[in-house]
């Protein structure tokens, strides 16, 4: 055989190994693994065989509109290899949001959801605040317009309150949750759902104690960032693993938890074996261009841009190589 020819045909074996044994979250679409389901504490696909999402989120919504369109979702995918795109809606700050602007804030939304589900990914739409309890009657709205609309695509995964902090699971979060569940799947009877627990996301083990066990398909929010939280977190989330609840982390960074570096790559690479070893679905945050260790894109990146290899920060370019892998 003709040498040339013969290491043009050991590349392309290899590229096709490659797609065929590694996990790269690109070739891991919606129109591959379809309509999600929980099955005990797995996240399968519509034939029941277990699967990993592996993406990015954008941030708050009211600060980075930018980011929430169609170039931007196309860049997640293509250039950041992802298969899940997150949409944090911002629900109350201090420069506004869905409550003092709920038609401009829920088009962003709609931006992002319809660029979704033309490019292939499953989004996550989140309700991003801290004290959603408060707002439960405008959450229950929010969720039944979007189930309503989008509910019978696959993509759509819902996020029904971001970070919950001191407030009781069980006497406070779990009943908020449980209302706009009924409100979704009064729309919506099978796409995922995925709950905040206390402590910012990180106490799955109180959800594990008194989980939501009249519905389906059902997951509990894990949030992490490698510079703060380590193997107690991984203990706590491996015990409610092991208890059966199902664990998705909508929120990681490789950096600290108020999102400045360094970033600690000991501590990220532990996160992310043992994440692939659940099999546990995982979203880096955040698709920003803002001067700061968590931000995935360098300062002045435009939605054009999005995940293009020389935009990356060194925290991209890390949750890019995990993603492929
Ligand atoms: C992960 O999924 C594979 C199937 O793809 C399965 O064999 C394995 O048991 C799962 N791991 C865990 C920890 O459940």
């Amino acid at each position: 055989m003709n040498h040339g020819l013969s290491l043009i045909y050991l590349a392309l074996l290899s590229s096709f190994i490659s797609i065929v044994f590694t996990k790269d979250a690109l070739y891991e679409p919606v129109s591959k693994h379809g309509q999600l389901s929980v099955s005990g504490n797995q996240l399968v696909n519509e034939n029941g065989e277990a699967v990993q999402l592996k993406g990015m989120s954008l941030a708050w919504s009211i600060w980075w509109p930018q980011f929430y369109n169609e170039p931007t979702v196309d860049g997640i995918k293509n250039g950041c290899h992802s298969n899940v795109v997150r949409a944090p809606l911002a629900i109350e700050t201090n420069d506004g949001g869905y409550l003092t602007d709920p038609e401009g804030q829920k088009k962003l939304i709609v931006d992002v959801i319809e660029a979704a589900i033309k490019h292939d990914l499953y989004v996550i739409v989140d309700w991003h605040e801290e004290k959603a309890e408060t707002h439960q009657a405008q959450a229950i709205q929010f969720f039944d317009e979007i189930s309503k609309t989008y509910g019978s695509y696959p993509n759509i995964i819902y996020e029904t309150f971001n970070e919950p902090t001191s407030q009781s699971w069980s006497t406070t979060l779990k009943p908020y949750h449980e209302a706009v569940i009924k409100a979704i799947r009064a729309n919506d009877p099978d796409n995922l759902i995925i709950v905040g627990t206390p402590t910012w996301s990180q106490s799955v083990d109180q959800a594990a104690a008194d989980p939501i066990t009249d519905q389906t398909n059902i997951m509990y929010s894990l949030h992490f960032y490698a510079g703060t939280h380590k193997q107690w977190l991984r203990d706590t989330a491996q015990s409610a693993l092991d208890s059966g609840i199902g664990i998705f982390v909508t929120e990681y960074g490789t950096v600290n938890a108020d999102a400045t570096a360094p970033i600690d790559l000991e501590e990220s690479k532990l996160w992310w074996e043992w994440l692939d070893k659940n099999n546990l679905s995982y979203v880096n945050y955040d698709v920003t261009d803002k001067d700061e260790g968590a931000s995935v894109l360098i300062p002045g990146t435009t939605a054009e841009n999005v995940c293009k290899e020389e935009y990356l920060t060194e925290a991209g370019k890390l949750a890019v190589e995990q993603n492929k892998k």
